[in-house]
């Protein structure tokens, strides 16, 4: 599926009313498809009490389930409201790592209005894998989930399953 098929696909589940989750895992999914550098491509929802929670991802486990604002580059762009590309991890100051063959991560916010909701928050194993076109392509798809996230109150926003 290419990024204007998935744009598509999340508008029309929208307009359908489909559950936030699914719409979630659906993006992830193909997101995670569209190129063969994204080797982890996951969610983080931005909880009330500024913590990070990973939601629907794909790759491997990772043991970053809870994330704090200012911690690492998902709870720093957080912090500093800003998307994060990040060509080389290992010269980055402030990494939480989740796979010794990460070496490059991209960070882009999903915000609604002035809220942030969440982020999606992609690692590659190679190094710069995160080009200028690639991060348009992310951020559409940032957007269009921002308005799912507009379009319904998420069932469960506590840190309790
Ligand atoms: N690398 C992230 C942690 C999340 S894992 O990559 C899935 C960070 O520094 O915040």
């Amino acid at each position: 599926m290419t990024i204007d098929e998935l744009v598509g696909e999340l508008e029309r589940l929208i307009a359908e009313k489909a559950e936030l989750s699914s719409i979630l895992e659906i993006a992830m999914r193909e997101l995670h498809e569209s190129n063969p550098r994204f080797d982890w491509t996951g969610i983080y929802e931005l909880l009330p009490d500024d913590i990070l929670r990973l939601g629907p991802f794909v790759g491997a486990p990772t043991d970053h389930v809870f994330i704090g604002v200012g911690n690492g580059v998902c709870g720093t762009a957080v912090a500093e409201k800003r998307n994060i590309n990040v060509p080389d991890v290992r010269k980055a100051e402030n990494y939480l790592a989740c796979s010794a063959d990460t070496r490059s991560e991209l960070v882009v916010l999903i915000s609604v209005g002035d809220r942030i909701v969440g982020q999606i928050d992609i690692d590659s194993h190679s190094v710069a894998a995160f080009d200028e076109q690639t991060v348009k392509d992310v951020e559409r798809v940032a957007d269009v989930l921002a308005r799912a996230y507009d379009a319904q109150v998420p069932v469960d926003t506590s840190r309790d399953e």
